[in-house]
């Protein structure tokens, strides 16, 4: 059986879908706040907070874990600005208790949500696994703190893990089951959706004087379900090497600083591996739900790079994953399927 915390949230409740699919049986553990009742439609659901070491244990008793999905974390970056200590509270301090609770059950598998923003303002694009971590928030350090805790524990311990950065996770469940539902909406995608649905006058470009073709930011959207398939094989990564913990890993043996972990363990990235442009999205908006979206340019947001653009071959070649919504197109269809069924339409 396989935790998931943070499995009512948006790609917590996809890869919970997916593992069920997959014929795993799961156990949600999440706070609910910022996670949805309605996006537990699979497996057992406990509703507590990771601050509680209580009831961590208690879900190792009752329950025959045997691997650890962790998302049940705050993501905005742009708040992590304004109050860092939430985030190192929440991101950092309860993965401690999470870590330490399942070294205390003998639980040794686990598979991290962590993000592109470890790697902040980034130095070559695209980005690899081993650009030098340089987070530029407190989210982004929070996410490095927690790396660097299980690279410790792979390193002295029977624990192996995955930590998935993750680009810039979209769309939704193809079967619109499930899907993007932030209380307090940042994201892109949604925001132009809510443009095209009447909810929001207008979209704000954060800023149009960056350095890219059209000045405005660029990212690398990959599909929440692709995600999802990545943590899956991420899993079963970690199940056959712990099997055989002499076998093909010899990837992270060579690399000095941020990937310097057992070879049980590994670090990837998740992205398309190609870049869209703010501008550039708000037109396939534009092109998938037929509506003029209304946009304004407005100062840069803090913390923001101009360009993230994953280099996933890691992935690829030692996960055997393969994105299945590779282009912009695909990945907003979903989203606006997803999000006229989320506003009655
Ligand atoms: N943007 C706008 N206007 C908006 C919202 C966003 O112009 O109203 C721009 C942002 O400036 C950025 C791009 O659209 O350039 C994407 O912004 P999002 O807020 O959708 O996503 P971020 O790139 O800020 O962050 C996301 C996740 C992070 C993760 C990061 C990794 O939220 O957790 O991707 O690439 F770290």
């Amino acid at each position: 059986m396989i935790l998931i915390t943070g499995g009512a949230g948006y790609i917590g409740s996809h890869i919970n879908k997916q593992l069920h699919k997959d014929g795993y049986d799961t156990v949600v553990l999440d706070n609910l706040s910022f996670g949805h009742e309605s996006a537990l439609k699979w497996g057992e659901f406990i509703e507590g907070d990771l601050k509680d070491i209580d009831i961590i244990k208690s879900i190792f008793n009752d329950f025959d874990i045997d691997a650890v999905m962790h998302f049940a974390a705050f993501t905005s970056v742009a708040e992590s600005v304004k109050y860092p200590q939430k985030y190192y509270k929440n991101n950092y301090k309860n993965t401690l208790n999470l870590l330490n609770s399942m070294k205390k059950a003998n639980i040794n598998k686990f598979i991290f949500s962590s993000t592109a923003a470890v790697y902040g303002n980034p130095k070559m694009i695209p980005i690899s696994e081993n650009h030098p971590l340089n987070p530029i928030t407190p989210y982004g350090k929070s996410k490095v703190m927690v790396e660097q805790t299980l690279a410790k524990l792979a390193n002295s311990h029977d624990f192996s893990y995955c930590s998935l950065r993750y680009f810039n996770a979209s769309g939704a469940d193809p079967e619109c089951e499930i899907g993007e539902d932030h209380k307090d909406e940042t994201h892109l995608i949604p925001l132009i959706l809510d443009v095209a649905i009447g909810k929001r006058d207008k979209i704000a470009i954060f800023g149009d004087n960056y350095e890219t073709k059209d000045g405005t930011c660029i990212r690398d959207y990959i599909h929440v379900c692709d995600l999802a398939s990545a943590h899956i094989k991420a899993l079963e990564h970690i199940q056959n090497t712990s099997e055989n913990s002499q076998s093909e890993i010899g990837v992270n043996k060579k690399n000095n600083d941020n990937n310097n972990i057992s070879n049980k363990s590994n670090v990837f990235n998740l992205g398309n591996g190609n870049g869209f442009s703010v501008k550039e999205v708000i037109d396939a908006c534009e092109e998938i739900t037929k509506c003029d979206i209304k946009k304004e340019v407005v100062e840069p947001r803090d913390g923001d790079p101009a360009i993230l653009i994953a280099d996933s071959q890691k992935a690829m070649d030692v996960l055997n994953w393969k994105p299945q919504y590779d282009d912009l197109e695909k990945i907003v269809k979903t989203a606006w399927m997803w999000h006229k069924k989320l506003n009655n339409l």
